[in-house]
């Protein structure tokens, strides 16, 4: 019976983790290599860049290595995924540029408030000689940047309508781990609340947080416009995915193999940067089909926001770098 019991509860947790089943195309002899990400829904650039990152090594690859894809954060949330990587339980992740602040200062040049005009802005940045070093600014650690994904600008959304950077005084916004995003949200007289991407739909609605941050396919694929009054097109961010693999992993390939998986994340990520511009326009129309509220800035609105969170540019000068700054704002 004890027996019986062990193996119901094995079986459970196997289909509790079960990779995104397109994506599981494994055979008997191939090496297995998973791809855990903490995004879902379908119409995610993450999930459908991930998603078609494995599809095609399982092709170009087959017989030789496969991916599982595990989205939603079912093998590995934010807290434990980058460790999952150096420790070989992982091969391939793709995290928000937001949660690399306990190995590289650098990146949190991508979470300065209005450096970048807009997606193309920072997308030129990410393919500047600076963009390109900071792609492997974390070797020392052991991580390899395949490419950055672009995946949208952000928005701010609240339990209250948000017009001036004044309408959120005295509330709480989750973050992602960045101290650039906790300064911003104290910028505006608001409360930072750091947070693991999983846990934010229940934060909201149980209103242990007011407010957060994000694009539209993460607003819309999560359902937090359903527990939000709404969300304001403050463009203030750009959030980007470093696509990303372990250096000991990439070492132990055969050559051949490895230029093989090389080229294809390559092509992926050309594919997923020139597609994420239709697939946010989806995100967001979706958003207000299913009666969501979308708040558009006049300039002189825009201005207010823009005036809050300068002082923040300063503040992190100085451990991002004034040269990557300075870059980054003349992408
Ligand atoms: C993601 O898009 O990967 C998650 C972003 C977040 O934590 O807000």
């Amino acid at each position: 019976m004890k027996k019986l019991a062990h193996a119901l509860a094995a079986t459970a947790l196997a289909i509790a983790v079960a990779p995104a089943a397109m994506a599981n195309d494994c055979d008997p002899g191939e090496r297995v290599t998973k791809f855990s990400h903490v995004t879902g829904g379908t119409t995610h650039p993450k999930v459908v860049a991930a998603n078609s990152f494995a599809a095609r090594v399982n092709k170009e690859l087959n017989g030789v290595m496969c991916v599982e894809v595990y989205p939603n954060s079912t093998l590995f949330g934010d807290s434990k995924e980058l460790e999952a990587l150096l420790l070989g339980d992982v091969q391939f992740l793709a995290p928000s540029l937001s949660k690399f602040g306990s190995y590289t200062k650098k990146l949190g040049v991508f979470d300065l408030p209005f450096i970048f005009k807009d997606m193309d802005a920072g997308m030129r940045f990410t393919q500047s000689k600076t963009g390109k070093s900071l792609l492997n600014s974390m070797e020392d650690v052991g991580f390899v940047g395949l490419g950055y994904w672009a995946a949208g600008m952000k928005y701010f959304s609240a339990n209250k309508p948000l017009l001036t950077p004044a309408d959120a005084k005295g509330l709480k916004f989750r973050v992602q781990t960045s101290d650039v995003a906790k300064a911003m949200i104290a910028a505006m007289g608001a409360s930072p609340q750091p947070m693991a991407f999983a846990e934010v739909y229940g934060a909201l609605q149980t209103k242990v947080v007011d407010g957060q941050e994000n694009t539209w396919a993460n607003i819309y694929t999560k359902k937090f416009f359903e527990v939000q009054d709404g969300t304001t097109e403050t463009n203030h961010q750009m959030l980007a995915y470093l696509f990303m693999t372990s250096k000991e992993f990439l070492d132990s390939l055969k050559p051949d193999v490895r230029a093989k998986l090389m080229r294809i994340a390559n092509d992926v990520t050309i594919e997923a940067n020139n597609s994420v511009k239709a697939a946010e326009a989806l995100n967001r129309s979706n958003i207000v089909k299913a009666g969501g509220t979308i708040r558009t800035l006049n300039a002189a609105q825009r201005k207010a926001w823009v005036d809050a969170m300068m002082p923040v540019w300063k503040q992190f000068e100085k451990e991002i770098g004034p040269d990557i700054v300075k870059a980054a704002a003349n992408s």
